[in-house]
């Protein structure tokens, strides 16, 4: 049996006030028209098709081929949206599985639970519905005395009688599809002129066909996304739902609820996440780390027994056994090497340190290379902007860089070089030579102690 997923996308959203559709607006760092896509793919067995009109161009760029999309030119209702799918689908799929792009946090199960129902349906129509007290604007599911479905009457159409329905429509429906292109041109122009899906309901039960109701169990699940304020409730619900992930997949998370995990981001067993952290886009984090309190890490890949104590890190890389913080920086192409100690108030950017590098306080390291075990003193700064351009600073390994160094770059420190304090080095250092002074100048050569093994 062809089941075909149809993803409504093309409303304006107006409720939300914003300048970006309302499907591209992000829930836990991915557009929120991917949730409900996601769970359309996983049921459908033909390739999803997405209804998009407002702000279309930038909402099929997002899509970028995860489906396919059919355009509504003018936004005259959830009915007429479904309408713009027949041309494409008519005669090529058994059911269609209807849902909104605006309700992020509906699980597959329940679409798998939906698609049986009308499978074993003898009627055209199976629909999800919940029993709540906050009816939050949904659709009102009216029931015959008999207990069957007799219609949805949206919200502002509803008498104050029928206000008063608890049984609320969920907005995920599955159709016969022949009967669906037969009847949705017999839907009537609501008051509000636009042609409501939901109406196909009673054309149904007036035609004497009976219409399913699956009720559903988890509110949490039927978050629709019409403001702003609903987009913090499916925020918070989404955030809870990838936290339980991690907890569950072996991560500890001290603090739920101040713990922030980007859809994508990727946790090992037995890393610990404390309050106040941000894991954001991309971010990778290995096993055995300790991860804040109050860590904002984005796009950033984090090795094993590492730890990052408040500390903020944006496309980094951080190797095994890194110990960070607190209050270190990493930007853009900072690499630390395994063993790497960075102390309070460094700043990291473009530049890698090499295998147990130690940095311990107030420095800024720019488009430098530091060999293994090299020592980068207090204050320690790589001078690397001109004016104009980016300069590197190459420095080998064992070097001992002395408190307050100014390494003008562009430069290279040889292996075993060493600086004296308030040095401000201008010129390349051989390797075993201490410089000092202002700006600093030869002054012996150095015999290197043995590594220790
Ligand atoms: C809709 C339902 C309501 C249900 C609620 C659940 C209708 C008439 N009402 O109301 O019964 O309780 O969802 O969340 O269906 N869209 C289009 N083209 C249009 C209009 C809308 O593609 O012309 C899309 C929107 O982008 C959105 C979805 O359809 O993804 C629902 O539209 P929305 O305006 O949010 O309807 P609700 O008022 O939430
Ligand atoms: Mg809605």
């Amino acid at each position: 049996m062809k089941i075909t997923a149809v993803l409504l996308a093309a409303g304006q959203g107006t409720r939300m006030k914003s300048d970006l559709p309302k499907m591209l607006h992000p829930i836990c760092g991915r557009p929120m028209l991917f949730y409900a896509l996601d769970a359309a793919h996983s049921v459908s067995t033909e390739t999803p098709l997405v209804v998009i009109g407002h702000g279309a161009e930038a909402v099929r760029e997002a899509i970028a081929g995860a489906a396919n999309c059919v355009v509504q030119e003018q936004q005259l209702g959830t009915g007429h949206a479904v309408m713009q799918a027949e041309a494409s689908l008519k005669g090529k799929t058994d059911l269609v599985l209807v849902t909104y792009g605006d309700m992020p946090l509906l699980r597959t199960e329940t679409l798998e639970k939906l698609v049986a129902a009308q499978q074993a349906n003898p009627g055209p129509i199976s629909m999800l519905t919940i029993v709540h007290d906050n009816p939050r604007g949904f659709g009102r599911v009216l029931r015959a005395p008999d207990g069957t479905v007799a219609a949805i009457v949206e919200e502002n159409q509803a008498t104050p009688d029928q206000l008063q329905v608890k049984e609320l429509n969920v907005g995920g429906y599955c159709f016969d599809a022949n009967w669906l292109w037969a009847s949705l041109h017999q839907v009537p122009l609501s008051p509000k002129g636009e042609y409501y899906l939901t109406d196909t309901v009673e054309l149904a039960v007036k035609a004497g066909l009976p219409v399913q109701a699956i009720v559903m169990e988890d509110f949490g699940e039927t978050i629709g996304v019409n403001t702003r304020v609903h987009l913090s409730e499916a925020e918070t619900a989404m955030r809870a739902r990838i936290n339980e992930g991690h907890m569950l997949a072996g991560v500890t998370l001290v603090d739920p609820p101040s713990t922030y995990i980007e859809y994508q981001v990727s946790i090992g067993r037995d890393t610990v996440i404390w309050p106040n952290t941000y894991l954001f886009g991309s971010t990778v984090i290995g096993e055995h780390c300790q991860v804040g309190p109050g860590s904002h890490i984005s796009d950033t890949r984090v090795g094993n027994h590492s730890k990052l104590l408040m500390s903020v890190t944006e496309g980094a890389v951080i190797e095994d056994h890194v110990d960070m913080g607190p209050f270190a920086r990493l930007r853009k192409g900072a690499h630390l090497s395994s063993h790497v100690h960075m102390g309070n108030f460094g700043e990291v950017k473009d530049s890698t340190l090499g295998p147990g590098v130690k940095m311990g306080h107030f420095s800024y390291i720019g488009n430098a290379t530091i060999g293994a075990e090299t020592n980068i003193g207090a204050g320690t700064i790589t001078c690397n902007y001109d004016g104009e351009k980016k300069h590197a600073t190459i420095i080998g390994e064992d070097v001992f860089i002395g408190s307050d160094t100014m390494l003008v770059a562009p430069i290279t420190l040889g292996d075993g070089a060493r600086t004296g304090a308030g040095s401000v080095v201008t010129k390349n250092v051989p390797s075993d030579t201490l410089v000092v002074g202002v700006p600093a100048r030869a002054i012996r050569k150095l015999e290197r102690k043995p590594k220790k093994p």
